[in-house]
């Protein structure tokens, strides 16, 4: 009998095709090697290897913290297990920039090279599109980041929506068409309203994938976390909790727990005997 094909990743192209057909694109961030297996299980086409690591795996406020070792040690192990997404890992604050394009192609040559990833993704506006070109001659696919973007917080001076006025909403515009030009091959709209989301999307001939960004956009990334329940005390209002996985794991702890100081665990089908050569308890 022949073995049976691995699965085909999902390209770039694929992406393209699906906003085409107007079939919705569902990305999640993923940061260890067993989500990511059960997310690329399931037929999730998109994982984001995000710099959101910073606060939800490492315990950072913000993303500002994050190193490119870190981006990379994360993108390894979702590499190992995601057979079929395709794999997007965030490049971290200040390792990229316009007024140095061979560091930006460096830090996103290691991305690609050593994490795994087959795209990066980068924030900013027009000024990120000469990174976007440079990369993009490179071979590497770039995806853009506009709206809020969680690496100039300083600048922008807090998480709240972006766009609201008619001169930012123009500069909105203006960048995801610059970003296009540029070769992004989709680009990520965060905390914007959904009239303008839709507008982009429409505009543009490459997905639009929001977060915050209303239900018109080409796709949807979410962070896991949020959508698992994995953080009991705050949602953003732009994220559904489809699990309460935070609930489940502090059960089944109180339950391991009770059960080893009363005894009960281990039991005698979790223990071996002093059989010589014994593989079963
Ligand atoms: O790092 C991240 O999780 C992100 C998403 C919020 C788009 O960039």
């Amino acid at each position: 009998m022949p073995a049976s094909s691995p699965p085909r990743r999902i390209s770039l192209h694929d992406l393209w095709k699906m906003k085409e057909r107007g079939e919705k694109i569902a990305m999640v961030t993923s940061y260890d090697y067993t989500s990511a297996k059960i997310l690329d299980e399931v037929g999730t086409p998109m994982l984001l290897v995000g710099d959101s690591l910073g606060m939800v795996v490492l315990g950072h406020e913000s993303t500002l913290g994050v190193t490119l070792d870190n981006m990379i040690h994360h993108c390894r192990a979702v590499s190992r297990a995601a057979k079929r997404a395709l794999i997007v890992i965030d490049l971290p604050f200040a390792t990229y920039s316009a007024s140095d394009l061979p560091t930006s192609l460096r830090t996103a040559g290691r991305a690609i090279a050593e994490g795994g990833a087959q795209a990066v993704k980068v924030e900013g506006g027009r000024r990120m599109a000469p990174v976007v070109g440079a990369l993009v001659a490179s071979g590497i696919p770039v995806m853009g980041h506009i709206g809020l973007t969680p690496q100039s917080i300083h600048l922008i001076g807090g998480y709240r929506v972006q766009g609201r006025s008619k001169e930012a909403a123009e500069r909105l515009i203006l960048a995801a068409q610059a970003l296009e030009k540029a070769g992004a091959f989709a680009i990520v709209l965060e905390l914007v309203p959904a009239e303008l989301a839709e507008k982009i999307s429409k505009m543009l001939s490459i997905p639009t994938i929001g977060i915050g960004a209303g239900p018109n956009c080409d796709g949807q990334v979410q962070v896991f976390h949020d959508i698992m329940g994995l953080y009991e005390e705050f949602l953003p209002k732009h994220a559904k909790r489809y699990a309460n996985l935070a609930g489940g794991i502090k059960d089944a702890a109180k339950n391991y727990i009770e059960d080893v100081k009363a005894g009960r665990f281990p039991g005698p089908e979790h223990t071996f005997s002093g059989e010589p050569n014994a593989t079963k308890p």
